[in-house]
């Protein structure tokens, strides 16, 4: 039970990363928050968790209205907050560059930069001394990639966001980190396949793993258990790292 008595945030709760890890939390002893904008999901992932234990919120992290109040709302409830895994995220228009659409740049900025800017700043005032934020980033946050110049952006973005959140939580003890998933087989990830292959470009599972030294998938649930790690105090003095869990696909 490595997160016994601790009270968390998670955002995009029901995506394959976000629900992997509010399992993981669950059964590790904390209480979670759920957040996401899909209704339905969250819906659904209550039937499997205990009232005790979890309580679903809906919101678009890209309304900071709507943030400020996950943030107050956990606040109240938990009286203090000691992880804050900031997730959600989308993966934009899969368009070269010269038609990438402004709107479309727009939004994954909105959802991936603003909505983690929104949570820092929403959440961190609330977080208890010796806490832990994560934020999701991307291995498209530390090197470039085609046809997703708006994701790429928004991806490095949050390293920034990160930085600046470490320095200032710095003299509370509250640490501040990025995580990087490699290729994870995910909707996000069928969805790209999808939109590469009517481009007529390769996009099959065997393209993307020759790239990736181990050869496989990253599962939801490998992801989550670095977020454990940074979540509990096996991590107290971890802070302003960005971290990839990508089975070697940065070497
Ligand atoms: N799947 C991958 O291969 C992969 C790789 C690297 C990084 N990531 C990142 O991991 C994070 C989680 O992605 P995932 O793979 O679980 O994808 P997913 O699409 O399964 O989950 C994303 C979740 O975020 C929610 N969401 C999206 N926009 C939102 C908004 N504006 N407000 C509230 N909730 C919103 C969605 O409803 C969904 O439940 C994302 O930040 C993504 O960019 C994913």
């Amino acid at each position: 039970m490595r997160l016994q008595g601790k009270s968390a945030i998670i955002t995009g709760a029901v995506g394959n990363i976000g629900l992997a890890a509010t399992r993981l939390f669950l059964k590790e002893g904390a209480k979670v928050l759920l957040v996401d904008r899909d209704t339905a999901g969250l819906d659904r992932a209550m039937k499997e968790f205990s009232a005790n234990q979890a309580e679903a919120l809906v919101a678009d992290v890209a309304k900071e209205a709507e943030v400020a109040r996950y943030a107050a709302h956990a606040a109240a409830k938990f009286g203090g907050i000691d992880i804050f895994f900031n997730n959600a995220g989308i993966e934009g228009p899969i368009t070269p560059i010269a038609e990438y659409p402004e709107d479309g740049f727009d939004q994954v900025m909105d959802v991936n930069a603003k909505g983690v800017f929104f949570g820092v700043k929403h959440v961190l005032p609330k977080m208890r001394e010796w806490s832990s934020m994560i934020i999701t980033s991307s291995i498209m946050g530390l090197r470039g990639g085609v046809r997703s110049i708006g994701y790429v952006a928004s991806k490095h973005a949050v390293i920034g966001i990160m930085r600046a959140a470490a320095k200032d939580a710095g003299p509370r003890h509250i640490r501040v980190n990025t995580i990087h998933p490699g290729f994870v087989k995910s909707e996000m990830l069928g969805r790209i396949q999808k939109r590469n292959t009517e481009l007529g470009l390769p996009a099959g599972d065997a393209f993307y793993m020759r790239q990736v030294p181990f050869g496989i998938y990253v599962t939801p649930h490998e992801i989550a258990q670095t977020v454990l790690f940074l979540a509990s105090d096996d991590s107290r003095q971890v802070t302003g790292q960005t971290i990839a869990i990508d089975g070697g696909y940065m070497l």
